[in-house]
């Protein structure tokens, strides 16, 4: 578990000043170029998911980077990914949710028919920070009587506390800053 652990963590590079001054941009692009890297990561995700949960029924990924993740998770569990995109990008019938972010606000959407009532899901993405993407992601899903079992994350920003917006919904991450 830990020398898995060191290989995920140090496939993280840090970009001090990226995307605004102030704050350090945590990238996980150098673990998707590792194989290694990118198998321990998912060995992990798996571990947890099988050790922590009974029945899961659906991945959710959350635009972009969860993209990256959950798809690959999602086959090792013998399971279906579903994508929650920013707006405007899915077709058919859809729903979405407005949240704030630091300056203004952003809209998430779900195509309305690729989850059913009452399904148990999962929530990946790659980085938990504030939490507001997570939290407009579980109301899509309440929307969609989906059951909330959790969420998944790569990285998890401490000092905003993201966890604490999310309660009670379980945050599981393996990396911390
Ligand atoms: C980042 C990150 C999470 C979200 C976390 O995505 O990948 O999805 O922000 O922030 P929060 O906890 O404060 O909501 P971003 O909005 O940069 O979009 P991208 O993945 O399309 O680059
Ligand atoms: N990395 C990637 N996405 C993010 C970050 C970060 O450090 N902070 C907020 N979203």
């Amino acid at each position: 578990f830990e020398s898995k652990l060191e290989l995920v963590r140090s496939h993280i590079r840090s970009f001090p000043d990226f995307p605004k001054k102030g704050i350090v941009f945590r990238d996980v692009c150098p673990i998707l170029k590792n194989p290694a890297a990118l198998a321990a990561l998912t060995d992990l995700f798996e571990e947890h998911v099988r050790t922590s949960y009974q029945q899961v029924d659906l991945i959710v990924g959350l635009d972009a980077r969860g993209f990256l993740f959950g798809p690959l998770l999602a086959q090792r569990l013998g399971l279906g990914f579903v994508l929650i995109r920013k707006k405007g990008k899915l077709p058919g019938s859809t729903t979405s949710v407005t949240f704030d972010l630091e300056y203004g606000q952003a809209e998430v959407e779900i195509q309305d028919d690729v989850v059913d009532p009452g399904q148990k899901v999962l929530i990946i993405d790659d980085l938990l920070a504030t939490g507001g993407t997570l939290c407009a992601a579980w109301e899509l899903l309440k929307q969609q009587q989906a059951e909330v079992l959790g969420c998944l994350v790569v990285i998890e920003l401490l000092d905003l506390q993201g966890k604490n917006k999310v309660k009670p919904l379980p945050v599981f991450s393996l990396t911390h800053y």
